[in-house]
């Protein structure tokens, strides 16, 4: 069978071949990054009109106590059942940066006594900035050390470790289990950065026991560009969790104008200031296209797209050199000469992906409306470009 019998079967078996029509395509596009920016789900575009012209326009500022002020909580435990989470641990808001800073910060206090912070080596620089930085105003110092090491260089001097589930260039996942329990071992308390695994695969936050977790919503949650980031604090951590950005929102008593500071029971001393409602409820939208689907459907189709990318690469180029190992999330990377120009060049022929340094060509491979055409269709462009 010809790999273009082969897309067009597989897209005619795919059990998630409908989600497609719930999101805002041109079917001239292939799109592939949704590792970067996720597509529209449909839903979103009334939902905003309903926000802005009812809610907002209508209800003023009423809206607050019907349903805006709780919105972080609540759209944090949509998120919960994704990550592994049970009620009550997730918050939204600020961005994963700001959350990155909370997170570290907060777990240098649980854990006095100790150093240093490590911070897996491969990182998205963010991470790295925000642990350099968080390190600096605690009096840590920050090793950065690659994710095989981290088990064998963490230990009693190591208080925090900050590690990627997907890199980030790669696609390569971590075993955050395994990860986890080997960081406890020698004391640590671990952050987990989820941007590129949250939606994607699954993720098993309370069953691995770990500590904090933060992760973005704008990739494989669809949220929109610049949507709230989402922050996660296992319940046993929940009381001492002694965050620095002290903001009104997160006080015990938002309302009651008191001069100082005491932390909200809960999730909910993760909060800073006004939660920003309108991206906020446009994730709110999003995520409905998650009712009716689970996230290991989602993996399954990830997976099922990877390994026919895979093959249409073997067939069609030979010589592209994969950079992904075999234990990924849902891209596929590509070592490629001049990638930003090669990319360029896909992306005028309608294959959409991104290049990250060093000349990597990345394309994601979002379950819920990636067809198996558009992969087949990114390696036959690839194989064009010679
Ligand atoms: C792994 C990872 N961490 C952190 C970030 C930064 O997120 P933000 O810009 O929302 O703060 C990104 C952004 O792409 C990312 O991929």
């Amino acid at each position: 069978m010809s790999l273009r019998d082969e897309a067009a079967e597989l897209d005619a078996m795919d059990p998630l071949a409908g989600k497609r029509a719930e999101f805002d395509l041109d079917p001239e596009v292939s799109y592939l990054d949704g590792n970067s920016l996720g597509a529209p789900p449909r839903g979103v575009a009334p939902r905003m009109a309903e926000v802005i012209g009812e809610q907002w326009g209508g209800r003023l500022i009423r809206s607050w106590d019907e349903g805006w002020w709780d919105a972080p909580e609540r759209i944090g435990d949509r998120i919960a059942p994704l990550i592994g989470a049970a009620p009550g641990q997730v918050v939204v808001g600020d961005s994963t940066t700001v959350n990155l800073f909370k997170a570290v910060v907060a777990a240098a206090r649980l854990n006095p006594g100790r150093p240093e912070i490590l911070v897996d080596a491969g990182t998205f620089p963010t991470d790295g900035y925000i642990a350099e930085s968080a390190a600096r105003m605690t009096g840590h110092s920050v090793r950065r050390v690659p994710v095989g090491a981290l088990a064998s260089e963490a230990g009693s001097r190591t208080a925090v470790v900050l590690v990627n589930h997907v890199d980030y260039v790669t696609g390569e996942l971590h075993d955050l289990p395994g990860i986890t329990a080997a960081l406890h071992a020698a004391g640590a308390v671990v952050v987990w950065d989820l941007c590129h695994s949250v939606g994607a695969v699954p993720v098993p936050l309370d069953d691995a026991g770990v500590d904090l977790a933060v992760g973005c919503t704008y990739k494989f949650l669809n949220g929109g560009p610049g949507a709230p980031a989402f922050l996660y604090v296992a319940r046993k951590w929940l009381e001492d969790f002694d965050q620095p950005l002290t903001g009104w929102a997160g006080h015990a008593d938002p309302f009651g104008m008191t001069p100082g500071y005491a932390g909200r029971a809960g999730i909910s001393r993760g909060r800073t200031g006004t939660p920003d409602i309108l991206s906020m409820l446009a994730l709110d939208a999003a995520l409905d296209v998650w009712r009716d689907v689970t996230i290991d459907q989602v993996r399954a189709k990830g997976l099922a797209l990877g390994e026919f990318f895979l093959r249409c690469l073997d067939e069609l180029v030979p010589g592209a050199r994969v950079v992904t190992p075999a234990s990924r999330g849902n891209q596929i990377s590509v070592a490629w000469p001049d990638a930003k120009a090669a990319m360029g060049k896909l992306i005028a022929r309608g294959v959409i992906g991104d290049f990250r340094p060093p000349e990597v060509l990345r394309f994601g491979l979002a379950g819920l409306y990636v067809r198996y055409a558009d992969v087949l269709r990114a390696a036959e462009e690839l194989r064009a470009l010679g």
